[in-house]
């Protein structure tokens, strides 16, 4: 990456599959890389050396249109801090990408998405007046409304507590069981991690480790 601090190292050495239908959890301590490989992982930055390949794209070859439309088709990202559209209402973002996918009934889908969430009362509220563990599941209403395959999340529990938590891993858990997404969740939260079916470390840029979950165990 460039920048006005010249450029910097991230990632280096980075070698990881991720099946279909899998969960990854993504660990490590701050600043070790998480947020930047998932970035990556989605065609959100570039690497400078180094394929990315998804469903079969090269996601390193297309250009930014086609990117755009990649993610459009395939997959939902929550960012570390939300990048939701401040002049939108929460209905109006979580609307949006299924306007954009051609969904006529958009608003109902969308407003059935911030239910599941526990936003029903938050429709109407533009970002700035909502706390941020609010705006964090408006950001994943937004990226689980329209199905995608590919969910990636960073710290999408971070800022809620017990049952609002449980809340969206159950909605997380759901893309998965029931549509059969592959989810990468960056994640601090040991309970998270004790439901992916492998939990990477990530240390300094490279994978320093892979954990097994019980879940992985129980399957086989
Ligand atoms: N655009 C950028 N330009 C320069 N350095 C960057 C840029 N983005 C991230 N970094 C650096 O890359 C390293 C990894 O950052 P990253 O955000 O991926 O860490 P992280 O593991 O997600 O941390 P956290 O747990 O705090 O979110 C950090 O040292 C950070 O300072
Ligand atoms: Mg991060």
């Amino acid at each position: 990456m460039n920048g006005n601090a010249g450029p910097v190292t991230i990632l280096r050495d980075i070698t990881l599959d991720v099946a279909k239908g899998e969960t990854v959890g993504l660990i490590g301590p701050s600043g070790s890389g998480k947020s930047s490989l998932l970035m990556l992982m989605g065609g959100l930055e570039r690497a400078t050396e180094g394929t990315v390949m998804a469903t079969g794209h090269d996601l390193t070859a297309l250009g930014e249109d086609a990117l755009a439309r990649f993610r459009r088709a395939h997959m939902g990202v929550v960012f570390q801090s939300f990048h939701l559209i401040p002049t939108m209402t929460a209905l109006e973002n979580v609307a949006t990408p299924l306007e954009l996918a051609g969904r006529r009934d958009a608003f109902e889908r969308a407003e059935e998405e911030l239910h599941a969430v526990g936003l029903a009362h938050r429709l109407d509220h533009y970002p700035a007046q909502m706390s941020g563990g609010e705006q964090q599941r408006v950001a994943l209403a937004r990226a689980a409304a329209p199905r995608p395959s590919i969910l990636l999340a960073d710290e999408p529990t971070g800022n809620l507590d017990g049952p609002n938590g449980q809340a969206i891993m159950d909605l997380l858990f759901g893309l998965r069981d029931r549509h059969g997404a592959t989810l990468v969740l960056v994640t601090h939260a040991p309970e998270l991690a004790a439901r992916c079916d492998r939990v990477i470390r990530l240390a300094d840029g490279r994978i320093a480790g892979e954990d097994r979950t019980p879940r992985a165990e129980a399957a086989e």
